[in-house]
């Protein structure tokens, strides 16, 4: 079992009575996606992916990683949103945040297309000089236009060092099976394509080609991860809440925020979890919050953060609670070692592992936190490998959609993310937004 629920830091804060209250509503939204009759039914595919993916892509996915791994010493994820954080996630998560500067066979890995900081594109680029560099855009739509720049940027990069004929064998196309831009360029140059489902949104997709090869070039288990992800699957079907972590995760969370905890925190102690809070964000943010509702969730990694928001989960306004992420085995030892002078006071944590002295620090800050009138619930995870991840992927998406037909919104859905696109394109002049851009610059200008 890769992830356990465990609810005692609730106690005081919800009772039996309610979560067995919210038998009818967890009945009810879990029938809405195993029997696909809720909103946005369109885009379940998530939901039997792990079990049902295109076996040959899977294979097509493994020899490109191959492939890219001999030919070149970095690769350029391009992609925002869905189409980045789940890589980024896993790759930090299975291997390290210092991925990039560990020892290893397998190339570097940098994410492009994901802002439209000129900074931050001018460093990748001096990184690159000197470097075998190969791109995979990844794209549903085709037209985001973070990604669409960042391709032009780096497409040029690639021509002007290996010449026009390079993009054939250096660019890896991920976007939709039929259509789109993205689509038709590849087929123009020959590139080699993988496919976004039709039925997983973007924020859904990190176990399709989209997050599968980055992962894979990183050199992570691809197969452990479907296996890992399968057993959630088989694990979090049943409708009982009574011994469904994935439901009761669900139902508390909608319990809690009835009670006007409007702030989920995801707390965790590894700083390799950073990407996964915030592919975690995206999920929930995106999935719950519409129609005016929808708990805001935000992040932490403690100890670090202790000392920057334990301030105010402490003693700020009573509006949140933790969600704390717990790794049980980190597969790293690392001991305090004794100081002969003891000038800091620490001889008493000689030998002592760092992962103790972590979850000595986890324990006395959920009790803190409990005591200040903040609930907690604790997932326990095994470990970091690539099982581990699949099944907490599906783990959150899971609870996710449940979670969100329990709110009565469309959790598939995202048409608030169109808004600002719809602003940026009518002041950059694009063509066809003549009158909105008078609009808003009369407004910006007033
Ligand atoms: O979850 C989503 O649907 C979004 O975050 C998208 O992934 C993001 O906007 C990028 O879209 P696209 O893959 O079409 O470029």
């Amino acid at each position: 079992m890769a992830i356990k629920l465990n609810d005692k830091f609730l106690n005081g804060f919800v009772s039996d009575h309610e979560i067995h209250a919210m038998d009818d509503a967890v009945i009810g939204a879990h029938s809405k996606i195993w029997n696909k009759t809720g909103l946005g039914n369109d885009y379940l595919g998530w939901v039997d992916l792990p079990v049902n993916y295109d076996k040959e892509e899977f294979l097509r996915i493994k020899e490109a990683a191959e492939k890219i791994r001999t030919s070149c010493d970095i690769l350029i994820v391009i992609g925002i949103g869905g189409s980045y954080l789940g890589a980024r996630a896993a790759i930090e998560f299975c291997k390290s945040p210092y991925y990039n500067n560990l020892k290893k066979d397998t190339p570097d890995i940098y994410f492009a297309g994901c802002n439209i900081s000129a900074q931050a594109t001018k460093e990748l680029l001096e990184i690159c000089e000197g470097k075998d560099v190969c791109l995979n855009v990844i794209s549903k739509s085709g037209t985001t236009t973070e990604p669409a720049i960042a391709f032009r940027i780096f497409r040029e990069m690639l021509i002007k060092k290996y010449g026009p004929d390079c993009i054939k064998d250096r660019v890896y196309i991920t976007t939709d099976r039929q259509k789109g831009t993205l689509k038709s360029f590849a087929d123009e140059m020959g590139c080699q394509t993988f496919v976004v489902p039709d039925d997983c949104g973007g924020r859904y997709s990190v176990l399709t080609a989209v997050g599968l090869l980055p992962i894979a070039v990183a050199g992570i288990s691809i197969d452990d991860m479907m296996e890992g992800a399968a057993a959630a699957r088989e694990a979090f079907a049943p409708c009982d809440l009574e011994n469904n972590d994935c439901l009761k995760y669900a139902a508390y969370r909608n319990i809690l925020r009835n009670k006007g905890k409007k702030t989920e925190i995801l707390v965790d102690y590894e700083p390799c979890m950073t990407m996964m809070n915030e592919w975690w964000k995206q999920l929930f943010g995106e999935s719950e919050g519409k129609d005016n509702k929808g708990l805001f969730p935000a992040s932490v990694v403690f100890t670090t953060d202790l000392h920057s928001l334990g301030q105010y989960i402490q003693e700020g306004e009573r509006l949140i609670f933790e969600t704390i992420l717990s790794i049980k085995d980190t597969g790293a030892v690392v001991e305090v070692p004794h100081d002969e002078a003891n000038v800091d006071g620490l001889n008493f944590l000689t030998g002592k592992s760092l992962e103790f002295v972590n979850s000595m620090a986890y324990k006395g800050a959920v009790i803190a936190h409990t005591d200040g009138g903040v609930p907690a619930m604790i997932l326990e995870l095994d470990s970091r490998t690539a099982y581990d991840f699949g099944y907490m992927v599906y783990f959150f998406e899971m609870a996710c959609g449940i979670s969100g037909y329990m709110l009565g919104v469309n959790p598939f859905n995202q048409p608030g993310v169109e808004a600002y696109k719809k602003n940026m394109f009518a002041l950059l002049g694009k063509p066809g937004y003549e009158e909105q851009k008078a609009e808003l610059e009369a407004r910006i200008n007033a």
